[in-house]
């Protein structure tokens, strides 16, 4: 088994076998927004000795893996799988959170006044979520699709495939402090001694939401842009700037 350079970045460390995922959810190590890091950096922020945190990687990679393997994809395998795990959890859970979380604060609001930030945050990262996934499957992942079925740069309003990914990784940011803001406001979703059964059903429909979107961005921060862009510069490299248009601007 190839030794872990601490050298390595978090988000990379992932790409290459999924299920370190899980030791970092325990850790609290952010492999997502926060995948650029080194491991001995991302360690050193969170107290930890890095030695350790290695073993315990080198123990999961023992370990038999039920999580998708993103790197092993296509990208335009990888952009469906992201819309059919990901996107669709969505658009189910968030409605059914949006409920659980405006009746938690109307009546428990009073009692545990952090309840209106967990309503704000969530409310946030809904609309946020919903806006941003409409961009992605309407505008990035058909570029990318595209340029890889046709082997051909794609160019959106002039701009390379830079620009747009930008924008999707800076909404990642944005959606990423809204679910530390509820983490933080819920105490890591562990219910008081009095939460009722919605408040629990609450807090635990959150802690899910939060471990699907850190395996949602990781796929597209770690995996799915950067190959995006490796394949853009080999093929504007083959072709000295040649590109077909994606919305006709
Ligand atoms: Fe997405
Ligand atoms: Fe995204």
């Amino acid at each position: 088994m190839a030794q872990i350079n601490p050298d390595t970045t978090v988000g990379e460390l992932v790409a290459q076998r999924p299920a370190r995922s899980r030791v970092f959810e325990t850790l609290k190590i952010d492999y997502c927004c926060g995948g650029k890091l080194a491991l001995s950096k991302a360690c050193a922020n969170r107290g930890l000795d890095t030695g350790t945190v290695i073993g315990l990687l080198e123990q999961a990679d023992g370990q038999a893996t039920d999580v998708v393997d993103a790197g092993a994809m296509s990208l335009g395998d990888l952009a469906d799988h992201i819309v059919r795990a990901h996107h669709d959890f969505l658009r189910a859970e968030l409605p059914r959170l949006d409920a659980i979380t405006e009746k938690v604060f109307r009546v428990h609001g009073e009692h545990e006044p952090r309840l209106k930030q967990v309503r704000e945050a969530f409310c946030e990262l809904k609309d946020e979520m919903l806006s941003h996934m409409a961009k992605e499957e309407h505008v990035l992942f058909p570029m990318i699709r595209k340029m890889e079925q046709t082997r051909t740069p794609q160019s959106c309003c002039g701009g390379t495939l830079a620009h747009p990914i930008a924008q999707m990784e800076a909404e990642h940011t944005q959606s990423g402090d809204a679910l530390a803001t509820m983490s933080a406001a819920t105490d890591g979703y562990t219910p008081p001694p009095w939460a009722c059964n919605t408040y629990r059903a609450m807090l635990d429909g959150l802690a899910n939401l939060e471990r699907d979107m850190h395996q949602h961005v990781h796929k597209e921060n770690n995996v799915l842009f950067p190959k995006a862009l490796a394949l853009e510069s080999q093929l504007t490299g083959a072709r000295a700037g040649g590109s077909s248009r994606c919305c006709g601007a």
